[in-house]
């Protein structure tokens, strides 16, 4: 290695640095389109190498105007955390230290630090002490690992070996689903074979949580082995189901219930909300993300199975090359898809200890009164709907009385790039929907943001009205 070698990663700090130190202040849509940074980037493949630091430099440089500003206080598109320099922190020692997290010979101090943030997970978010967590890079992936491990356990009590004999002849398998349930479940059932159109649909109520006799009367109707799946948080109302309700029902009916709490899951670590999960502990299994509310950098997500055998048996990987674990050891590759894989508990454990259980709770229940406040502040305008009181992190408006109003409102607020709010079909109509999640965004941010929301209606308000 050269010096030029190490100058590239302190020319990376000190950027990463300089930008994180201006976010607050940036604008939420970036100077440049997704065609400039192609144009930016567009050259033959080199045929020579190039000078590390110089190489990074031009990295910066191009990059820069196309990042957009989603770590700052005011992007509110997605549930997307703010990857805290904590967490970036952490990562970059993960990413220096080169360790491939696969199991405990290849990176000890990788898979213990992922033991301990484990255990601290599952306190955090009251779930069972002897649940097992994967790792993993998202909700996405945590939905598959664990409708993974409901496969096999629920087809070993059928007496069907699923790892072994695959899916061709197996008894067949019911899924019952919410109708407001989020898309990337489906994907988790398309990868399993379980077939992301053969399921059945629970209806739910006006914020999207299951009806609890419509569950119980599908879950009669389904005979054999059933895996129910439920969540925690639904993406645009933010709404959970009723887990003390559906959890008994599917414990009696020997169901497998799964939640995707992506976000919502976190209520539970904020006393405050921890109401609108209720009895979601009852569960089998759970996927949750680190990159949400945790604001660990991307790419972290946790998927967490009761039944941590079942978990093992549809995850882990021998080979004769591969040392085993001791028993009380734990190789992180047991819980995930991967077999190499990048050491994500130091980001998990970081911002663990940095927040501790007490600035989480204050955290997610930051975001949540940031959201009822624009709601508020937004609400007391002519011409705005609030979309269902927030009463967790999402808020949902609707500007004037189609369709064409609130998506120009949403294009306006976009351009104006004081916060960036994205839109969304709700019930039959396209609706501004906001997400509070980071841990930067602040009560202030809330008055900036209810006041550029106003303010981009009334602008397409008289536009209209001129026409
Ligand atoms: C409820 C829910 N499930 C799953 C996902 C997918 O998560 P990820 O993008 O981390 O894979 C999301 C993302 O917003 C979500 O809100």
């Amino acid at each position: 290695m050269s010096d030029s070698d190490f100058c590239a990663m302190a020319r990376a700090a000190q950027a990463a640095i300089d930008y994180r130190r201006a976010i607050a202040a940036a604008d939420t849509t970036p100077a440049a389109t997704y065609a400039d940074i192609l144009a930016a980037f567009d050259a033959p493949l080199p045929e020579t190498g190039g000078d590390p630091d110089a190489i990074i430099a031009e990295l910066i440089e191009r990059a820069t105007p196309g990042i957009r500003a989603s770590t700052g206080p005011r992007f509110y598109g997605w549930v997307i955390g703010s990857s805290h320099p904590t967490g970036v922190a952490a990562d970059w020692l993960a990413a220096a230290w080169g360790q491939n997290a696969a199991n405990v010979v290849a990176a000890p101090a990788a898979s213990a630090v992922e033991a301990v943030a484990a255990q601290w997970l599952l306190d955090l978010l009251g779930l069972p002490a002897e649940a097992s967590v994967g790792f993993v890079t998202g909700a996405t992936v945590a939905n598959f690992v664990c409708l993974a491990a409901a496969r096999s356990e629920v087809l070993r009590r059928a007496g069907w070996d699923v790892e072994g004999d695959g899916m061709f002849g197996a008894p067949p398998i019911h899924v019952l689903i919410g109708a407001d349930a989020h898309a990337t479940v489906f994907s988790g059932l398309k990868y399993l074979g379980l077939g992301a159109k053969r399921v059945t649909i629970i209806a739910t109520d006006q914020a999207g949580r299951m009806l609890p006799a419509a569950f119980e009367a599908a879950l009669k109707a389904a005979p054999g082995p059933v895996i129910a799946i439920a969540q925690a948080g639904q993406i645009n109302t933010g709404a959970s189901d009723p887990f003390a309700e559906i959890a008994p029902i599917a414990q009696a009916a020997g169901a497998w219930l799964h939640v995707d709490g992506a976000f919502g899951l976190w209520a539970q670590a904020c006393p405050s909300r921890a109401h609108l999960t209720r009895g979601v502990e009852l569960a089998d299994s759970w996927a949750t993300d680190g990159h949400k509310w945790l604001q660990t950098p991307y790419d972290s997500g946790f998927a967490i199975v009761r039944d941590a055998e079942a978990h093992r048996r549809a995850m882990a990987i021998s080979a004769s090359y591969l040392p085993p674990a001791a028993d009380s050891e734990r190789d992180p590759s047991s819980y995930v898809p991967e077999l190499s894989r990048r050491a994500r508990g130091f980001a998990t454990w970081a911002m663990i200890r940095q927040l501790g259980r007490e600035g989480v709770a204050e955290m997610v229940e930051r975001c949540c009164r940031v959201a009822a406040r624009i709601a508020d502040r937004v609400g007391r305008e002519p011409g705005i709907a609030v979309i269902l009181d927030p009463e967790l992190n999402q808020a949902m408006f609707r500007f004037g009385d189609d369709d064409a109003a609130t998506i120009a409102t949403i294009d306006r607020v976009q351009a104006d790039a004081i916060a960036w709010i994205g839109g969304a079909s709700w019930c039959g109509q396209w609706v501004m929907r906001l997400s509070v999640s980071s841990s930067a965004t602040t009560e202030h941010d809330a008055d900036l943001t209810a006041d550029a929301i106003v303010s981009a209606w009334r602008a397409i308000r008289d536009l209209k009205g001129r026409e």
